[in-house]
């Protein structure tokens, strides 16, 4: 075997993926060698609880609760611990220390990524993270590295694994959110707490990360419009369907160009429509998705797992191994970029499509009604259906498009309205159905749901 230089390799955290990193560390250490360049010895493993049960079956001797002495002396820190402390104020010590950093912690990033960066520029550090975004799919190298040469439109993907595996199984099984919820945290794929999956922290971390790459622009994390998945019901996921349409939650990072040139930025999480023909509705499981759009390569597609253990410490290591390249050959990486600092729209200069379902009442005149507060607030109608819920004795439930329901009485009962529209302003689009619930004609908004894809 090639005689190499050593480099010593901290691990911070041994759960879901940094027990399955180091377990491949030690596995493949001959082949990373020759791949890195550099023998790579794992010299500890800092946890919390050093009795704790591990996914893999690792020396219990490196294991350690001191993660400040491990990191000194270290020529790279790997931090999959998770969470703003003390992984920052790890991180901050393994650059000060003189190591390169690996982090698959995208809550640290998008939150402290500037202050993380600027110490290690100023030590000429490196900060490699593949991993924080879309798991084991190759993203931030090509958008860090691959696409600066070219000017990225916009991004639009499915970057939480939790949450797809929670819509995909309630669309494809009918499961309860609760039960897959906890199959998705026995697998590994949920954050420590579920809250940031399922509520769309996590993936608004992932925009900001994404965003920033993208636009060469520093993104805070409350510039990121942020709704989660919780709200979505088995009724919202049937009525989906039945318009050809699967509900999955997406982040959308856009670069905006203004009539005078001026260009500005939207970065936005929620869950969304999207048609079960496009390629995002056959994104099942854990697994992402992300479609970049760039002005000179064009459309681009990166599939793959999005969460899990071994997955993601796959990521991490191909970032180890560059760290460990840089740290034999020296020089520096293409750094991170922030020239361009567009400003970030707020949600309401959006232009997207809608589907608003409504419950009204069944009379003579209501549809009518509701198209004109539609067309008042600059909402255009693409498609209407009407269905009888609540039916007077002798009136059958029946399905109509763009006309009232067929065999209902008058005055009786309530409808369901499922309106379809064109592409409209977020804030005229919400405005307008402020005004449909206080119209008198409509007992409920059911769900407002943006259609994306297209
Ligand atoms: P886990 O919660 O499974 O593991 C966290 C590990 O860190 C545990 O070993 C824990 O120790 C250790 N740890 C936590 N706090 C401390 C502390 N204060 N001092 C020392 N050790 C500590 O997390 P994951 O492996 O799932 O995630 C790790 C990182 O990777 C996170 O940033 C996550 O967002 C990111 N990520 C996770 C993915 C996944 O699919 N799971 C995918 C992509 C990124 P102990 O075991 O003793 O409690
Ligand atoms: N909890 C995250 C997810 C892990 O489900 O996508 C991967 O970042």
């Amino acid at each position: 075997m090639t005689d190499y230089r050593t480099l010593r390799v901290a691990l911070l955290g041994a759960g879901a993926v940094g027990s399955q990193v180091a377990d491949l560390l030690l596995k493949h250490g001959d082949e990373l060698a020759d791949r890195a360049g550099a023998k790579l010895e794992l010299a500890g493993i800092a946890v919390r609880n050093l009795d704790g049960k591990r996914d893999a079956d690792l020396p219990r001797e490196l294991f350690t609760t001191d993660a400040e002495t491990l990191i000194v002396g270290s020529d790279i820190v790997i931090e999959l611990m998770g969470g703003i402390e003390p992984a920052r104020t790890q991180v901050l010590h393994a650059i000060a220390s003189g190591a390169d950093v690996v982090t698959a912690n995208k809550a640290l990033l998008a939150t402290h990524g500037s202050e993380v960066f600027e110490a290690a520029d100023q030590v000429g550090a490196e900060v490699y993270y593949e991993a924080a975004a879309a798991g084991a799919i190759p993203i931030i190298r090509p958008l860090r590295d691959s696409l600066a040469g070219d000017r990225v439109v916009r991004i639009m993907g499915i970057v939480n694994g939790t949450t797809n595996y929670i819509l995909d199984r309630m669309d494809t099984e009918g499961a309860d959110f609760a039960d897959v919820l906890a199959q998705a945290q026995e697998l590994g794929y949920a954050e420590a707490d579920p809250t940031a999956d399922v509520e769309g922290y996590d993936a608004a971390q992932k925009a900001a990360i994404l965003a920033s790459l993208a636009f060469h622009t520093t993104v805070p994390l409350d510039a990121v419009h942020r709704e989660g998945i919780t709200s979505v019901d088995a009724a919202m996921i049937e009525s989906a369907r039945h318009a050809g349409y699967v509900i999955k939650l997406l982040a959308v990072c856009e670069r905006l160009t203004a009539d005078d040139g001026s260009e500005s930025i939207s970065v936005r999480v929620y869950p969304a429509l999207v048609e079960r023909t496009h390629p995002l509705a056959s994104v099942h499981g854990a697994n992402n998705a992300v479609f970049v759009q760039a002005e000179a390569a064009g459309d681009l597609m990166f599939y793959g797992a999005g969460a899990g253990g071994v997955q993601t410490a796959s990521a991490v290591l191909g970032d180890v191994v560059s760290a460990a390249r840089r740290h034999i050959a020296g020089g520096v990486g293409v750094g991170e970029s922030t020239r361009a600092n567009l400003p970030a729209v707020p949600i309401g200069h959006v232009i997207t499509r809608y589907q608003i379902t409504l419950e009204v009442d069944d009379q003579p005149g209501v549809l009518a009604t509701v198209a004109g507060i539609l067309s008042e607030g600059r909402v255009s109608i693409a498609t209407v259906e009407q269905t009888v819920i609540e039916a007077s004795v002798g009136a059958a439930a029946s399905t109509g498009s763009a006309t009232e329901a067929e065999g209902s009485t008058i005055g009786a009962g309530s409808a369901r309205l499922v309106i379809g529209t064109h592409k409209a302003r977020e804030q005229d689009l919400s405005e307008t159905v402020e005004r449909l619930a206080a119209s008198g004609v409509v007992e409920r908004v059911v769900s407002v749901l943006r259609v994306e894809g297209n």
